[in-house]
């Protein structure tokens, strides 16, 4: 059994006429100490995956399938044993960290929060346990007493990472970690996230936009598309060798680091994915698709194929 198991996992906002549905039957699974990067543009579902599996979600969502963490289902746990569950069994990461740190306290004060929720250690014990959780993170001891806005974005986001940390998960949930920070900062944190899961061997679910950094950090990418993943398989074939004609474009459209060539064409991919709310019938991604068939504008696709999977009539046959 995998540490997370995600099971037909449907999640909309709202209901009735206005009803979205954001997440439409996904399933994933990360292995205990592996790292599967979950890709797609803006609007694709991502998030409301990321916060799903922690319940973290507004009132107006509703959920059904199965989010099994260790094999529990975080969709019938009680509220008592799901506040355990966070930060413990799987920790979440945001993209800009300041909306997530908290103005007014000072950063220190912030990671010791759940240390002491957890831990029930003495606030002695968790000022060290954050001082060390700093150190781990690349920033002096001393920056415990800094609030939130004295930091750069890049330190925030080490804190938002030690926060992370804090209670030793066995999950964490990145989502855009990097993407509001610029190039050079980005390749650091990438690099500290990667650095500690394989220390401590958490296993990791990062979310982005772009292909090439989960390529690069990540075991297995899932390429999500009017949520549902429509392509998964190992980070390099999915990257280098895409079967859905959607995980082609977005391998061709960020460049290949140090390649000349596809930085002057990246191959862009004309519109937007569509309104969950008016999703176009067949496959959703036939509109965009530039092999589209006739009968993708009638015919839906499931996941196909062992090892590298894809959601699309080429890819099946080829497989057969
Ligand atoms: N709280 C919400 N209420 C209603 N719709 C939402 C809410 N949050 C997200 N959505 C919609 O759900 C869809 C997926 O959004 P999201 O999960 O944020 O995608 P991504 O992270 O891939 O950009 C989008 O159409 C978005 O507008
Ligand atoms: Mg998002």
């Amino acid at each position: 059994m995998s540490l997370l198991e995600v099971r037909k996992l449907h999640v909309t906002y709202g209901a009735g006429a206005r009803a979205v549905p954001a997440v439409r039957g996904v399933d994933l699974s990360v292995a205990a100490g592996q790292k599967l990067g979950v890709a797609g543009e803006s609007g694709c579902g991502k998030s409301t995956l990321a916060l799903a599996l922690l319940r973290l979600l507004p009132a107006s969502a509703r959920l059904t399938g199965e989010i099994l963490l260790d094999g529990e289902d975080v969709l019938t746990m009680k509220w008592g044993r799901l506040r355990a569950v966070r930060w413990a069994g799987a920790s979440i990461v945001f993209q800009g960290a300041m909306h997530s740190l908290n103005a007014v306290h000072r950063i220190g004060e912030q990671i010791a929060e759940p240390i002491l929720l957890h831990h029930r250690t003495t606030p002695a014990e968790a000022k060290k346990r954050v001082a060390g959780l700093l150190q781990q993170v690349g920033l002096p001891a001393a920056r415990a007493d800094a609030y939130p806005h004295e930091l750069s974005g890049g330190q925030r986001q080490r804190v938002m990472i030690a926060m992370a940390l804090a209670c030793d998960p066995r999950l964490i949930v990145a989502d855009e970690p990097t993407t509001a920070l610029d190039v050079m900062i980005q390749a650091q944190i990438l690099r500290l996230i990667e650095q500690l899961v394989a220390e401590q061997d958490i296993s990791l679910l990062m979310i982005s936009h772009d292909l090439a950094v989960l390529a690069e950090t990540c075991d297995r990418l899932a390429v999500m598309y009017a949520g549902r993943v429509v392509e998964e398989g190992p980070a390099r074939a999915v990257y280098d060798a895409a079967r859905h004609p959607y995980g082609q474009a977005l391998s061709a459209a960020f460049p290949r680091i140090g390649d000349p060539l596809s930085r002057r064409s990246p191959r862009g991919l004309a519109g937007d994915p569509p309104d969950p709310s008016d999703l176009p019938g067949g496959c959703t991604f036939h509109p965009r698709c530039p092999v589209a068939l006739d009968a993708c504008a009638e015919d839906d696709q499931v996941l196909a194929g062992a090892g590298h999977r894809a959601a699309c009539v080429h890819a099946a046959r080829s497989q057969s």
